[in-house]
């Protein structure tokens, strides 16, 4: 069993952050989403993993190197263009040979891992297994329609009349058939080779397709509030750790992880929320669910239900919430008449003021 990670991709819906970085190293909960993917791999007893990188190549590979932390060998695929999904299957034909493998979207999420769905795979043979997950809005997802078996009859992608609520999982495991699938498809009218059009040209040729529906978490990170969300997620189970410096006047309540080096100055951290190595929190209240990556400075603000990556600043903003703010960005407020916003931002940025 190998695995393969599409870590390429346009990432359109993340801008400005993905103008000059990769959306799969965006820190939820201070770790990039990539890493808890090479986890899910590495704990599923997968060694091989072909990362797909495109444009970001140098930052991904700067980030997850050779693997070895991970216990596993990561070979570099490169992709020319966003060409779709199946599309990666079909320039990483020559990593994978004849093996069984996951594919395992480098934005997604997944509460449960890989390890029992590797597992099932192994013991009730398909060409491919996929994985659904209940959602309100399926009209925004592809979309899989079952039989009364649970077999896979038929997938839609983003219907305007959902045949279900099951969405596709952006995690798929398949045998070597799907070769033959990404061979056989044509583009798209967005010009992509789609892994549903794959899938669906397995199951029109008769080959088995299984599925089964997640228990726990599930998010595509592709967009700011779904990312908010799996930082949202992925903070419900952390573990209350304080290795930086907490003054005397400050308080920490809930599950609140002080990263080593950090500084907590006349603040309250409500948790479930992190702080990031060297980040100096000074006579602010950082709110549930924020995560401050390593290197920032929050003075005379409040923050909650926000994600912040590295060396920022922050100063004299009241409340701040539901944001994402890239690296290296400074936020501050003029009280000096007459007040007015002074902004620089980037293209694609988007601002609430009020
Ligand atoms: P998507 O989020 O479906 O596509 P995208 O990255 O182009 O984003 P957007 O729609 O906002 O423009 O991609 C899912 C994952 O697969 C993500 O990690 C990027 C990766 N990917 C590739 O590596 N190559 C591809 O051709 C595509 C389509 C995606």
């Amino acid at each position: 069993m190998k695995a393969i990670i599409p870590a390429g991709g346009a990432g359109t819906r993340l801008r400005p952050i993905t103008h000059t970085s990769a959306k799969q190293l965006v820190p939820v909960a201070n770790k990039p989403i990539l890493f808890y993917g090479l986890e899910a791999i590495a704990a599923a007893g997968i060694v091989d993993v072909g990362m797909i990188v495109g444009d970001t190549a140098e930052e991904i590979r700067a980030a997850v190197g050779d693997g070895e932390r991970w216990g596993v060998r990561v070979t570099y695929l490169p992709q020319d263009a966003p060409r779709g999904l199946a599309h990666c299957v079909l320039i990483a034909g020559e990593f994978l040979g004849d093996d069984d493998f996951v594919m395992y979207l480098g934005d997604n999420l997944l509460g449960e891992g890989v390890s029992e769905f590797v597992r099932l795979f192994a013991e009730e043979k398909a060409a491919a297994r996929i994985l659904l997950a209940q959602v309100p809005d399926p009209q925004h997802f592809g979309v899989a329609e079952l039989d009364g078996d649970g077999r896979v009859v038929r997938l839609v992608e983003k219907p305007k009349s959902p045949p279900s609520d099951l969405a596709l999982v952006g995690v798929y495991l398949f045998d070597r058939t799907i070769h033959e699938a990404v061979r056989a498809i044509r583009p798209s009218w967005r010009d992509e080779l789609e892994i549903t059009d794959a899938i669906q040209w397995l199951i029109d040729q008769g080959h088995p397709v299984r599925s089964q529906v997640v228990t726990g978490y599930w998010k595509d990170t592709g967009q700011v509030d779904a990312l908010l969300e799996g930082n949202r997620l992925v903070l419900e189970s952390v573990e209350a750790a304080v290795e930086g410096k907490v003054d005397d006047e400050s308080r920490l309540i809930g599950r609140v992880v002080v990263q080593p080096g950090a500084e907590v100055v006349r603040s309250t951290i409500r948790g479930p929320a992190i702080v990031g190595e060297g980040t100096r929190i000074v006579d602010s209240f950082i709110g549930p669910f924020t995560s401050i990556y390593y290197g920032c400075e929050i003075v005379r603000s409040a923050i909650e239900h926000t994600i912040v990556l590295e060396q920022s600043r922050i100063v004299d903003i009241p409340r701040i919430e539901d944001s994402l703010i890239g690296k290296q960005v400074e936020v501050c407020c003029t009280r000096s008449k007459p007040q007015a916003h002074r902004l620089v931002l980037g293209d694609h940025s988007r601002v609430d003021l009020v």
